[in-house]
């Protein structure tokens, strides 16, 4: 039997989208209505899912497990991030804390949670927590004022993990960096980064990348007659959709991985590929023949690109992706 594709007030989630849009941050609560929440949730906030998805596929991959049964959600909006954890780790999680200055955000999330989780413990806070479990914070950098970013830099400080994903934009990364950099001696880093080092894109020579990756969208997307309605209305495609993240952990002993995390997308010639490479030494640029044994791996653009590589000098001479 055919469902009918849920009906979105379109018009009111572009105005939405512009706003995310602007670059001034938004410093008052915007949700208008539990409708406009949902219509979010089912498309905006979706595409933030697969985000999350990759970022904790990736974090699996290295070995990460939540050292705590407490997640927050800080700026929590619908409560996307929070459900893919929950999703991700079954029986893991106790306690959810939800924070949000829109009640009407809030309020949503919790529903959605319940509805869900009937086990889980949800506790709504009524001003900004500071957790000591594991806190996720989505798409929240971009509506922040550098004070109030400061803010939340001293809110998560006694975290014993942080996942953070954000939009995959050029000032969206260099804030996310900068945030990096703030705390990377009270945390160990997880991912993306393969090292503890200052992040290589603040070296000189380097201004012009940005660290983002990009989640592909699930094939069923691509098939429902939903998403086409979506990809026509929003004038945006449905996958792959770049992201930035960084999550850091106070315990992380062994899930270095050492060796290389790609960046970006690759870029395809003829006769070879051309990736952007971040390891401890550097993030530069590398390229691999035809010949080389993970060509055709490169030329894929896989999430997450982790690979250990032979290098000579710029030139990968054979590697191996860790998956
Ligand atoms: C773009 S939405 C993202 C929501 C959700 N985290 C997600 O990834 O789908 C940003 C959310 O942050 C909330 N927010 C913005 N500034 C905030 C602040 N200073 N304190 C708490 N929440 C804030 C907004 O109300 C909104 O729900």
């Amino acid at each position: 039997m055919r469902t009918e594709p849920p009906k979105i007030d379109w018009d009111r989630l572009r105005e939405l989208r512009d706003l995310f849009l602007q670059a001034e941050p938004i410093t008052k609560p915007y949700w208008r209505s539990n409708r406009q929440l949902q219509d979010y949730d089912i498309t905006l906030g979706e595409r933030i899912g697969w985000k999350w998805e990759a970022v904790i596929r990736e974090v699996k991959l290295r070995g990460w497990e939540p050292p705590s049964p407490s997640l927050t959600d800080l700026g929590c909006g619908t409560g996307v991030a929070t459900r893919r954890m929950l999703r991700a780790f079954p029986g893991h999680f106790r306690k959810v804390t939800l924070w949000d200055h829109s009640e009407s955000a809030v309020s949503y999330a919790r529903q959605k949670i319940r509805h869900e989780f009937p086990e889980i413990r949800i506790v709504c806070a009524k001003a900004p927590p500071h957790p000591k479990g594991v806190v996720v914070v989505s798409h929240l950098l971009t509506e922040l004022t550098d004070e109030a970013a400061a803010t939340l830099l001293e809110q998560v400080a006694d975290a014993q993990a942080l996942l953070w994903v954000e939009p995959g934009t050029f000032e969206t990364s260099r804030r996310l960096i900068e945030v990096r950099e703030a705390i990377k001696d009270h945390f160990r880093i997880v991912a993306p980064c393969t090292h503890q080092q200052t992040c290589g894109l603040l070296a000189e020579g380097n201004e012009t990348h940005w660290c983002h990756h990009f989640a592909t969208a699930p094939r069923v997307a691509h098939q429902d007659p939903f998403w086409g309605h979506f990809r026509r209305e929003m004038n945006l495609d449905v996958g792959p959709v770049a992201y930035s993240f960084l999550v850091m952990a106070k315990e992380a002993e062994g899930m270095e991985p050492g060796g290389s995390h790609l960046i970006g997308g690759p870029l395809r010639f003829p006769k070879y590929v051309r990736v952007l490479s971040c390891q401890a030494e550097d993030v530069r640029e590398l390229v691999a023949g035809r010949k080389v044994n993970v060509y055709k791996d490169l030329k894929q653009a896989h999430t997450p690109a982790l690979y250990q590589f032979e290098l000579k000098k710029n030139r990968i001479v054979s590697g191996k992706r860790v998956d």
